[in-house]
């Protein structure tokens, strides 16, 4: 497997390098498709937010030029790796470990970035530097580039097709993602708004009515893409990651072409990646503790970090609830080889 050229020792987007959060000067957001935009089917979020579906998916109003943008404009090169996702899937842990792994010899752990930057500091999410009109960025980071999206595949394939790029997706059980976004926008409303019944979040996600939904065409088409190509899309599960994180590290690693040396097997270094990356350490640093967000994510740090378990959905969902979603997921998956 080819190996990955090393990083930079300044591998940091160049936002967190200058020290500017995220923010250009005068960012100018992105209006080249608003009459596009305007047409679409739109549809209340759970949040006062608009959703607008393009090409078979909803996405946030406000994110959908980006989007647009990545799909239209984008071009991946030979040594970029994305980490995707459909949203509350274990994005955040992902893009830690990707990041953590992959610089890992020029940021010794002691002093790694991930003690004082969010993970989406370190690994940008592009559709929303696009969406603010800071593509350029994207195009002045030195290669190999590490950058995250919850675009679907249909929409980034042509950004990617024959470049050789890599690809990192996690999915995670239905039933959690669900329960998981449910409580991400309960801390996202504004005091003014109820919160939404947990049942009609479950009939809207079951309608594909969320962010980058449905997340059954999300989460298919990564998984037949990396079965397709194996070498270049690496699918992982949530729950196999909490289960094996040590071989899921030394993986990831491989897939990313900078394998674990034995040396660093014995040093103990794996283990020190998981513990930096881990759910207790991540949310109780100061970064992901306090009230911080920056330009690019909308949601405050300490919203991405509240349970990190396997299973919640049982204080969530009645039997029949869980049921139905269950049904609905093997309906979806059926023929695809894909459980979960
Ligand atoms: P819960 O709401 O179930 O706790 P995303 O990063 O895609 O937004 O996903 C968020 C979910 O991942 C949340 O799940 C969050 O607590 C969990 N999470 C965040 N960091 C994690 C980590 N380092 N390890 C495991 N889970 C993590």
């Amino acid at each position: 497997m080819a190996t990955l050229p090393s990083l930079p020792t300044s591998s940091l987007p160049i936002e967190s390098q200058n020290g500017k959060k995220g923010e250009e000067q005068n960012p100018t957001p992105l209006q080249e498709y608003d009459d596009l935009i305007s047409t679409l089917p739109q549809h209340e979020g759970w949040l006062p937010l608009r959703l607008r579906k393009y090409q078979g998916s909803w996405f946030p109003e406000h994110n959908l030029p980006g989007v647009i943008a990545v799909q239209k404009r984008f071009k991946a090169r030979p040594t970029d790796l994305f980490v995707l996702s459909f949203p509350k899937s274990g994005t955040t842990w992902l893009k830690a470990l990707a990041f953590a792994i992959i610089t890992r010899t020029q940021h010794p752990l002691a002093h790694h970035p991930l003690h004082s930057l969010n993970p989406h500091q370190c690994v940008l999410t592009m559709d929303r530097l696009f969406a603010l009109g800071q593509a350029s960025t994207i195009e002045a980071m030195p290669s190999p580039r590490i950058l995250g999206s919850h675009m679907p595949f249909s929409l980034l394939r042509d950004s990617i097709e024959g470049s050789g790029c890599r690809i990192v997706y996690v999915c995670r059980d239905v039933k959690d993602v669900l329960v998981s976004w449910w409580h991400f926008h309960d801390k996202m409303r504004p005091a003014e708004m109820d919160r939404v019944p947990f049942a009609k979040a479950l009939e809207m996600f079951c309608q594909g009515i969320c962010h980058s939904g449905p997340i059954w065409s999300h989460v298919l088409e990564y998984w037949e893409e990396s079965q397709r190509r194996p070498e270049k899309v690496l699918f992982l599960k949530y729950e196999e990651m909490m289960e094996e994180p040590t071989s899921h590290a030394k993986r990831l690693a491989e897939f990313m072409g900078c394998p674990f040396s034995l040396e660093e097997e014995k040093e103990g270094l794996v283990e020190e990646i998981l513990k930096l990356c881990s759910f207790e350490n991540l949310r109780n640093l100061e970064v992901n503790r306090s009230d911080k967000r920056d330009a690019v994510h909308l949601a405050k740090f300490e919203t991405l970090f509240r349970k990190g378990k396997v299973g919640d959905w049982t204080n969530h969902m009645s039997p029949e609830m869980a049921r139905k979603l269950d049904e609905m997921t093997q309906q979806k998956f059926k023929g695809s080889g894909l459980t979960v």
